[in-house]
């Protein structure tokens, strides 16, 4: 996914568009024809194919919501807001965290197709590791929608919703950049990178995003990475514990910054961002520019008191009001609406998408970011 992808197809996408459309004429006419043949009675069921419209549903259908752990404040505020969202709008919900790891999140996945339910919305613990639960899902003709995290590899995924994954990265990487200009002299400065879990099939793409702005910093030497670790795996954070992140900045501050000042960290998001923090302070060392996402209220406190650099406003509600506009697109029979179909190719295929715009949120701007957040506003106007 590039910051800016085109928004006129290129001529290449005309010409197959052009030859597809051809094609597809081709195919048409041919099943007319099948159908005549066969008396022309039997509708073909589209069931199970992704991105095929279904035929809509009955309003009070089961919908399966299957949320990941609760890593981050997020994934809480999800739960509640789809629980009421979906019972508002006249369906049953079934929200579930898969707290226990993949096998339980696997379970209940599998529990909501044979319940009947005619959506079922995954924030999936491991991306990769739901393709044979999600299939079912699309053999009993659910709609499956990824939502926040893609889900890889598997073909029975309709639909994406979530905040654009790419663009999170490429703002911290920039926020890094003004965070060290702003507060720590001048250049080259010593950084350190961390990323988030890799099963998360987020992790990566937050990652890449950063290092497309970082990397060239890094080439020209306006940045120095002193302990070497600048690829994903050396830089992961399992389960996006903050306890692992802290113990790997432990050791770096313990074994590569004794003498040296350590001026930025690319940090994921809050939860891992405040573990840099609480390592920078058990070193006894000044605190170090870190960015973040996620708007946690202890983040964005820190943000107020000139701790924390930044963090990303993805507002959750927001999120989750348009995965519940997908929904009830679906149960009219309509193609949801969506606004990427090009960026987000899980392995196999590009899933469509409804993207959501990101925003950095710093000293500089986090009253107004957050003046009519019902939570927030009360922690940035006490
Ligand atoms: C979400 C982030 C969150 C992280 C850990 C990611 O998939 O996009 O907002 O910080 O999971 O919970």
């Amino acid at each position: 996914m590039k910051e800016s992808s085109p928004a006129i197809p290129s001529r290449r996408t005309r010409v197959q568009f052009s030859r597809l459309t051809g094609i597809l004429l081709v195919l048409v006419a041919a099943c007319a024809l099948a159908l005549a043949g066969c008396g022309g009675g039997r509708k073909r069921s589209l069931a199970g194919q992704p991105g095929a419209v279904a035929p809509g549903f009955e309003k009070g259908s089961l919908i399966g919501v299957a949320l990941p752990q609760k890593t981050s404040e997020n994934w809480v505020l999800a739960e509640k807001l789809f629980q009421e969202g979906l019972k508002e709008s006249g369906y049953r919900a079934d929200v579930q965290f898969g707290n226990g790891g993949v096998p339980e999140q696997q379970n209940q996945v599998q529990t909501m197709v044979i319940k009947g339910a005619r959506v079922i919305i995954v924030g999936a613990i491991d991306g990769a590791q739901l393709g044979a639960q999600v299939k079912e899902a699309k053999a009993s003709g659910a709609t499956v929608i990824a939502y926040d995290r893609l889900l890889l590899n598997t073909r029975a995924v309709d639909y994406y919703v979530a905040y654009d994954n790419f663009k999170v990265g490429v703002l911290q990487g920039r926020a890094l950049l003004e965070g060290l200009k702003k507060r720590k002299g001048q250049p080259p400065w010593n950084v350190e990178l961390l990323a988030g879990s890799p099963d998360d099939a987020n992790s990566k793409v937050f990652f890449d995003g950063a290092m497309s702005v970082l990397q060239p910093r890094i080439d020209d030497g306006t940045l120095v990475v002193k302990s070497g670790q600048t690829s994903f795996s050396q830089t992961s954070t399992q389960g996006w514990k903050s306890e692992n992140a802290q113990k790997r900045m432990d050791t770096i501050f313990a074994g590569t910054y004794s003498k040296a000042e350590l001026a930025g960290v690319l940090a994921p998001n809050d939860t891992l961002a405040r573990a840099v923090l609480t390592s920078a302070r058990a070193a006894g060392k000044a605190l170090p520019v870190v960015t973040g996402q996620d708007s946690e209220v202890e983040s964005v406190k820190s943000i107020l008191k000139g701790e924390q650099y930044s963090t990303i406003n993805k507002d959750t509600a927001n999120l989750v009001r348009h995965a519940i506009v997908m929904v009830n697109d679906l149960q009219q029979g309509k193609v949801p609406e969506l606004n990427d179909t090009t960026s987000y190719n899980n392995g196999v295929r590009v899933v469509p998408a409804y993207l959501l715009e990101p925003r950095i949120v710093t000293l500089e701007n986090v009253r107004e970011s957050y003046a009519n957040d019902p939570v927030l506003k009360h922690v940035v106007n006490p």
